[in-house]
């Protein structure tokens, strides 16, 4: 990639400059709701009714057939016990990402689009992991996965004004490879997320695990990204064979489960 746009980036970010893109207001409002000791449906539901896409989002996945009802509700309340109030946060987070990595058209929008595609990925494969291995909370997984590569959106928007051709060199998102980590602990200090989330986009590109402690939200996500990454066949079937994967309950990823990711893909994406 530009040395040049490089070393400003390294610059802005050393000196702490570097401008963060904010949390959608409506979802950033109904995280904090639900998390609160006295949330309820209720609450949650007032938060969320103020942005109509989001809305609309919660209520198709409240009556998908995930969640197996034989009726239908329009009522924004239901739809959120029914779902729960994590499950809820989850899916609002969800939702605002994919609004922030909407891509514009061109280079740079390509660039987004390429890393929402990959954490929708990500996301899915560590639901998948999850629910076959049994060792983590899926839901959670399914977070994790959505915004472990969230660093990278403000080292792109950095480069937005930059011509075409260097946003459209195939080295340009790798060589922000080693800044995404920090950029992303930024952002969600920012955006004041768990420290658990935070360790997730800070550290979730090594594959370090404690077989003595429980499974962490990072160590389900770095297994996922790095899957997902494998360059082939036989480097994914490695990754199952290490200690990561024996901690994850894992010994093989199966066609079945690749469609199950599939499947997870388009009820959450
Ligand atoms: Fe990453
Ligand atoms: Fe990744």
């Amino acid at each position: 990639m530009d040395h040049t746009v490089f070393n400003r980036m390294v610059e802005s970010l050393s000196q702490n400059r570097l401008v963060l893109p904010a949390f959608p207001q409506a979802a950033m409002r109904a995280r904090e709701v639900a998390s609160s000791d006295d949330a309820s449906a209720i609450s949650v539901a007032r938060e969320i009714a103020k942005d109509p896409a989001l809305s609309a989002r919660i209520l198709k996945v409240a009556n998908s057939s995930l969640f197996g009802f034989s009726f239908n509700t329009g009522s924004l309340q239901h739809a959120i016990s029914r779902v729960g109030l994590e499950h809820t946060k989850t899916l609002v987070t969800n939702f605002a990402l994919m609004q922030l990595m909407n891509p514009p058209k061109g280079a740079y929008g390509n660039l987004i689009r390429t890393v929402r595609d990959h954490s929708v990925e990500v996301a899915a494969l560590g639901y998948v992991i999850c629910e076959k291995g049994k060792a983590f909370n899926a839901n959670k997984a399914l977070l994790g996965g959505m915004l472990h590569d969230v660093g990278y959106l403000p080292l792109i928007q950095f480069s937005k004004s930059e011509p075409e051709s260097v946003l459209s060199d195939p080295g340009f998102l790798p060589g922000l490879k080693d800044l995404h980590g920090q950029a992303g602990n930024l952002l969600l200090m920012y955006w004041q997320f768990s420290p658990e989330l935070v360790d997730v986009v800070t550290a979730h590109e090594s594959l370090e695990c404690n077989p003595e402690s429980d499974v962490s939200l990072r160590e389900v996500v770095a297994f996922a990204n790095a899957l997902v990454n494998a360059p082939d066949p036989d480097a994914a079937s490695l990754l199952t064979q290490s200690a990561l994967a024996a901690k994850l309950n894992i010994s093989e990823i199966s066609d079945a489960d690749l469609e199950r990711k599939d499947e997870v893909i388009r009820f959450f994406a």
